[in-house]
């Protein structure tokens, strides 16, 4: 018998996923260093509007987003989760220091090496930015700036990344976001809209297969790391999309009857033909359910702010008064 020791969280997350009736697994495991190339990709081609249009928004209406973040024009903090490579919000930092306004921007993130590159990039880029890179968790870092003289914070969630929640954890996510707030600080996030179903689609099952290797690279990921033997050949991507609930999911589907044994689970894993793997989900959003999530977790809305097309939304929220 195989002997198990203590197994990592990616372990113990793959073994409930595999092990339950409708079998599952996390998106947040696709960002490893391939998988993060691979969603450079994505956000470069065209198919995947998100990314273009949150840029347009900021690119076309960022002296607007100032005028509502500078707010008297005290000092003040831009924290973001999750920052990424920076891309998109860099047009919105450099048009502030342009205007020399007094501010610091604190990306936070899990990843040590993201937030290290990102501000090392930041100083070339934007000279004259006061950039605080913060390494570890959302939670732990914004309370750390809760009621102690901090000056006022603005929070970042940016590039639709909200919606890979489901219902549950988006209430979550944003309760906890606003009990880790004080009365002044204000929250910017983005969210992807509602639109024709084609559209969607496409972003997130391209031509060139950006998207497919992204959900595949998952399998190929659990392979390496728990010494898996996945046949990749064996699954292929699949999406879908639900007009009326606006969410568009994503699976790994079986094309075959096969086993796939996970030596560091010790376990074996049957599949049928045409069996699926649910992976992700990326909620689409109307004004309607973007103002009840405000109103449900304690926020009102400030101003939102759409591209030419009504794509996407970038959504400014205080705390209720
Ligand atoms: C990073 C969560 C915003 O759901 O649109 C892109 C990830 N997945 N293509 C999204 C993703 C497939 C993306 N987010």
């Amino acid at each position: 018998m195989e002997q198990i020791i203590a197994l990592d969280e990616f372990a113990q997350d793959t073994l409930k996923g595999l092990s339950s009736e409708k079998k599952y697994l996390f998106s947040k495991y696709f960002y490893d260093k391939k998988g993060s190339e691979i969603f450079r990709d994505i956000m470069r081609m065209p198919e995947y509007y998100l990314t273009n249009c949150e840029l347009e928004i900021f690119q076309t209406q960022k002296e607007q987003i100032l005028s509502e973040f500078k707010n008297g024009g005290a000092h003040f903090d831009i924290l973001e989760l999750g920052a990424g490579d920076g891309l998109k919000t860099k047009v919105l930092l450099s048009h502030f220091v342009n205007r020399q306004i007094d501010f610091t921007y604190s990306p936070i993130d899990i990843s040590g090496t993201a937030v290290t590159n990102l501000v090392e990039d930041l100083k070339d880029d934007i000279p004259g930015l006061q950039v605080n890179g913060l390494n570890g968790d959302y939670f732990k870092m914004l309370d750390s700036f809760k009621n102690n003289g901090n000056p006022r914070k603005i929070a970042l969630f940016l590039g639709s990344n909200i919606g890979n929640f489901n219902d549950a954890q988006t209430l979550d996510f944003l309760l906890k976001l606003r009990n880790s707030l004080n009365s002044t600080d204000q929250v910017f996030i983005g969210f992807d809209l509602k639109k024709e179903e084609n559209i969607i689609l496409k972003a997130y099952n391209d031509k060139a297969g950006h998207t497919a290797a992204f959900n595949l690279n998952l399998l190929v990921r659990i392979n390496r790391e728990l010494g898996a033997d996945f046949n990749i050949d064996n699954f292929y991507h699949h999406e879908v999309y639900d007009n009326l609930s606006g969410r568009a999911e994503s699976f790994l589907i079986s094309n075959t009857t096969q086993e796939v044994h996970i030596k560091m689970l010790g376990m074996t894993f049957p599949f049928l033909r045409d069996e699926k793997i649910y992976t992700e989900m990326s909620q689409k959003y109307d004004l309607q359910m973007i103002e009840n999530l405000a109103d449900k977790t304690g926020f009102q809305i400030v101003r939102n702010y759409v591209d030419k097309r009504q794509y996407f939304m970038n959504s400014l929220w205080k705390l209720k008064s």
